[in-house]
């Protein structure tokens, strides 16, 4: 059985105070919740404030981004080992807002995953086709390539904690999910891809999240779906209700 995960991903969202009012808010709300990993992603310059607020509570702490040096002369940057110093366990790599906006490719989302778990990060690994991919029947090609590209390299015993999250750009934002059917399909594909590059221990425990407008009322039927192991919640983890909600689907 593979332990269902609900990461928060704030993206640019979250001063100081909104972020504080967010988290003494949603840890109450989610206090009595036992078998969900519950990960929030806050912008950089409130991890600190927001690592203490989380001590003692049942919710993880997630960068959005990282660089895989771990210092040097890389102006803007933050390196694995800051994240790691700051009380992060996880990582958000390659989410289509980088790989679009920040021209980020697979080959520099590879490094970044090898450089997380050279640092004791977990990486979230993001992958997705945009509509015209969709459009065009290049799904599976698309995301066979971010997974073979994005993964390639890595020894069994670290793939098999990688976190997959498959999040179809065109879903990204718009209200506009992907069905559960839509989904299911993209996330067996994803587990057999695993099973060829991998075999199957990792294929079966690698936990593989669907991302793109979830939201409290299409979680459940969501999370119906025998390989759809949890959700990556973008807008609807701004709102403690909302997001509470999701970590406690049913
Ligand atoms: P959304 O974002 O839930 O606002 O669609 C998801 C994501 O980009 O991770």
């Amino acid at each position: 059985m593979r332990r269902p995960i609900v990461a928060g991903n704030w993206k640019l969202n979250g001063t100081l105070d909104d972020a504080e009012e967010l988290v003494v808010a949603l840890k109450n709300l989610v206090k009595d919740v036992e078998k969900v990993d519950i990960i929030i992603a806050p912008p950089f310059t409130v991890l600190s404030i927001i690592s203490a607020l989380l001590i003692g509570t049942n919710i993880k702490l997630a960068a959005q981004n990282m660089y895989f040096e771990n210092s040097g002369a890389y102006t803007g940057e933050v390196s694995p080992v800051m994240l790691k110093d700051v009380g992060c366990e996880y990582v958000i790599l390659g989410h289509s807002e980088r790989r679009g906006y920040f021209a980020e490719t697979s080959d520099i989302v590879n490094k970044k995953i090898k450089s997380a778990f050279a640092n004791d990060l977990t990486p979230i690994m993001c992958i997705g086709e945009s509509l015209e991919q969709r459009e065009a029947d290049l799904t599976f090609n698309v995301i066979e390539t971010q997974l073979k590209e994005g993964l390639g390299g890595l020894e069994n015993e670290l793939a098999k904690n990688v976190i997959v999250a498959y999040e179809p750009i065109w879903a990204i934002g718009t209200g506009k999910t992907a069905t559960k059917e839509q989904a299911q399909e993209v996330h067996a594909f994803i587990r057999g891809k695993l099973n060829d590059f991998f075999g199957k221990d990792v294929a079966n425990a690698v936990r593989i999240l669907y991302g793109g407008s979830v939201k409290p009322e299409n979680v459940d039927e969501l999370m119906s779906q025998k390989d759809i192991d949890g959700s990556l919640v973008g807008g609807a983890s701004l709102k403690a209700e909302s997001f509470a909600r999701i970590v406690k689907f049913q």
